[in-house]
């Protein structure tokens, strides 16, 4: 046997490397970039790929992956394989482990530190399965609601995508990736997949590089300086070239320009489409070496990539150097995740012995886990109306038994109940709840499958806290997400008669939304807005409150029923405690405090609605619709109000190297304590080339106890105010700069002051 002296851990990581590469013939390299899915290929195939020596396996689950890891580590080099699973919102797609919120959920929070918490719970469930990788984060933007994939981005926003990701990163990789219980990020789909045209997934993005520079590459540059070890190509072309074939965004912008010294991965199948969908060949040995060529190290599930590759090296038709530097980038990444040292990933998975469900159970979804998917989902739901309704706001309302004291309630008598309806399709639905990414969905969807996980529906959360303060809860499904429900329309509004207070449900199912599911028409289905009509009715009728809960993957028509209600929830995806969550809101035993990290259009047909659009002539009205958003990035209520006063530069006078201080006071001007979320944006006045209107440029949270001040400040690079210019560089420019700070980014939310750069 071979000595394997690679395995000698006191040597340098390049060292190891090397040695390994030395020992390797190049069918063993060439075997390394490939991916296959265990969920497309039937037992023996995958057993056998491990045999030949295959770098990775996807979507592997249980004890298989150990089997298929006892497989490579018993072949002539031993390498191990790193196995990679779609941990997007948790280790959802395991039935039993912790279902998070979201990634758009969690991006309402406007909370880094608990971004950071959630990648490592989500690390340590993917861990304790034995899985060293996850497909995560998404850095795409969510800027054409029609995408199916909104659910997965952390909104319409690079600044806000790059400091939210970059923390989920920190969380699953931590200081040292090879820990038991930290796991490989991944930042994907590079580049602009969100922007494909009309919303179609994979479709054509047709942007040039000025663009992909100025608002999609930040926050991918972000998350590899950040260190993130891997990055995934996208599926779509970018003004005509297919992401796996873009040799200069990946080679040179990724690799060599941003330096990124981990592995990319191709997303699945982009090999085999570059023949089958996009064209740009018609053969496997083409696709192969162009894929290699542009700078793609590992080829998820196209198989047939092995043999094309084998075949043009014997040809001499690819060059054995981008190969071996592939390979050197999987190797390394593999030596980094400690994969040489425990495979199975943490020791007391041994590869001989399966954990006992017992010892599983102590990790997924255990009580420290709960406890910050908790705190996640309180802080990712945005309240967005709150009218008064016989003179006291609509939430949060409080049951005449409620004893305790809670600092978030408004002072003097908030709203007593002693009945509530629930009502509408999505109050009782998990799946509406989970949204895409959990074992419902994908590998391999198990619809039917029941959560192993206790699961609180919105309908569920309301029950447990209104049980705790004699509250009596009536239920009425109301109506279908697709269904014309006339007679169940009645029923609901005969039970929202008898109550104080009525909750109604809506939004969208899995069937609308998540990968391959984007939605031309984002207008309610069903017979939701006639719901909603119906119960308004009844409610204004009786004077009491109509409160929406939004249960959504995205943003959708929502203008008719935030018209029609008094106070309107929006909770997204918000997994498995979602329903808990938004009862301690509504009954007032936590305060709100999400901002939207997108922008709510009025109509479909008014997209993109997002804050940072390139100015035009006309205002952005259409005859038919006003320019301005149903609801703007940043926005959101508390149950309190916050005044911003005197906005100050540390200089008003700036170089292109200095870091400015922007400061304001922020004021909690209602009766109870809350927390604010301080925006700061910047507008270039004028400049050589058309700017968007504003740039979120920073943010922080604040905490306020009623009637208190503090003055915020927050760091702003000049650097950061750079243009791309013509010959796609980032240059600042001298001249003058608007720099806003306040709520929101609606200019009536911000104060403003100039900063002149010299
Ligand atoms: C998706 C990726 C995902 C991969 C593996 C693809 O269809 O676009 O986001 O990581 O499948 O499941």
């Amino acid at each position: 046997m071979e000595k394997r002296t690679w395995l000698d851990a006191s040597l340098p990581l390049k060292k190891r490397v090397a040695l390994l590469m030395d020992a390797m013939t190049l069918d063993e390299k060439i075997a390394q970039m490939v991916q296959i899915s265990y969920s497309v290929v039937t037992s023996e195939e995958a057993d056998k790929w491990a045999s030949t020596g295959a770098g990775s396996f996807l979507h592997v689950l249980g004890n298989n992956s150990r089997r298929l890891q006892r497989l490579a580590t018993e072949n002539r080099l031993g390498i191990p394989v790193i196995f990679g699973i779609d941990a997007i919102h948790g280790h959802a797609i395991h039935n039993g482990a912790t279902v998070f919120p979201s990634q758009l959920a969690l991006a309402c929070s406007w909370n880094t530190n608990l971004a950071e918490k959630m990648g490592e719970v989500t690390a340590r469930e993917v861990a304790a399965e034995g899985l060293h990788w996850t497909f995560s984060p998404v850095f795409c933007l969510g800027r054409d609601l029609r995408w199916g994939r909104v659910n997965e981005t952390f909104g319409e926003d690079a600044f806000l995508s790059g400091k939210m990701g970059t923390a989920v990163i920190r969380g699953y990789q931590g200081d040292d990736p090879s820990h038991p219980e930290r796991i490989i990020a991944c930042a994907k789909h590079y580049i602009a997949y969100g922007e494909s045209t009309g919303g179609r997934d994979s479709y054509e993005t047709p942007i040039g590089m000025r663009t992909v520079r100025d608002i999609f590459l930040p926050p991918f540059a972000e998350a590899a300086r950040a260190g993130c070890l891997t990055f995934m190509a996208g599926y779509q072309t970018i003004d005509r070239v297919p992401c796996s074939a873009h040799k200069k965004l990946l080679r040179e912008i990724l690799k060599d320009e941003l330096g990124f010294t981990g592995f990319v991965v191709t997303d699945w199948s982009n090999v085999t489409s570059l023949i089958k969908r996009q064209k740009i060949t018609d053969n496997f040995e083409d696709a192969s070496r162009i894929a290699i060529e542009a700078g793609n190290d590992m080829i998820m599930t196209s198989p047939e990539f092995y043999e094309a590759t084998r075949s043009l090296a014997k040809k001499g038709k690819i060059d054995l150097t981008l190969i071996d530097d592939s390979v050197a980038r999987i190797l390394r990444v593999k030596f980094i995740a400690g994969l040489f040292d425990v495979p199975e990933k943490i020791k007391t998975l041994s590869l001989e012995k399966d954990p006992t469900a017992e010892e599983s159970n102590r990790v997924f979804n255990c009580e420290a886990h709960q406890a910050v998917n908790y705190e996640t989902a309180v802080q990712s739901m945005v309240l967005l109306k709150n009218d008064e309704v016989k003179g006291t706001p609509a939430l949060p309302i409080r049951g005449k038994d409620d004893k305790d004291v809670h600092s978030v309630l408004p002072q003097g008598s908030p709203r007593t109940v002693n009945t509530v309806a629930v009502i509408g399709p999505n109050s009782d639905s998990v799946r509406a709840q989970f949204g895409d990414w959990t074992f419902f969905t994908h590998p391999v969807p198990h619809l039917d499958a029941i959560p192993e996980l206790h699961v609180t529906t919105m309908l569920e959360g309301i029950r447990e806290v209104a049980s705790q303060q004699g509250v009596k809860v009536l239920w009425d499904k109301g109506c279908d997400i697709f269904d014309p429900a006339k007679e169940s329309i009645a029923r609901a509004c005969s039970i929202a008669s008898k109550a104080d207070a009525v909750f109604v449900c809506l939004g969208d199912t899995l069937i609308q939304t998540g990968e391959g599911h984007d939605r031309a028409d984002l207008a309610l289905s069903g017979a939701q807005d006639a719901l909603t009509d119906a119960l308004a009715v009844v409610c204004k009728k009786k004077k009491i409150p109509l409160i929406a809960i939004l249960v959504n993957g995205k943003p959708l028509e929502f203008e008719r029923v935030v018209n029609n209600a008094d106070a309107v929830l929006e909770t997204f995806n918000s997994g498995t405690l979602g329903g808990r969550a938004a009862a301690d809101i509504l009954f007032g035993k936590v305060a709100p405090q999400g901002r939207l990290p997108i922008s709510f259009p009025r109509k479909t047909g008014q997209l993109p609605v997002y804050y940072n659009q390139v100015p035009g002539w006309h205002d952005g009205s259409y005859f038919d619709c006003e320019a301005t958003p149903l609801f703007a990035f940043g926005e959101g209520l508390s149950y309190t109000w916050f005044s911003y006063e005197n906005i100050q530069l540390s200089q008003k006078t700036a170089s292109k190297t200095d870091t400015i201080q922007v400061s304001v006071t922020v004021t909690n001007t209602g009766a109870c304590a809350s927390t604010e979320t301080v925006q700061l944006y910047v507008t270039d006045c004028y400049s050589s080339i058309t700017t968007t209107v504003r740039e979120l440029k920073g943010f922080t949270k604040v905490y306020l106890e009623a009637g208190k001040s503090k003055k915020v400040t927050i760091d702003l690079a000049v650097e950061s105010l750079a243009i791309i210019n013509e010959e796609e560089q980032a240059v600042v420019e001298n001249g003058e700069f608007n720099i806003q700070i306040g709520h929101d980014s609606r200019p009536e939310s911000l104060l403003a002051t100039i900063l002149t750069v010299k």
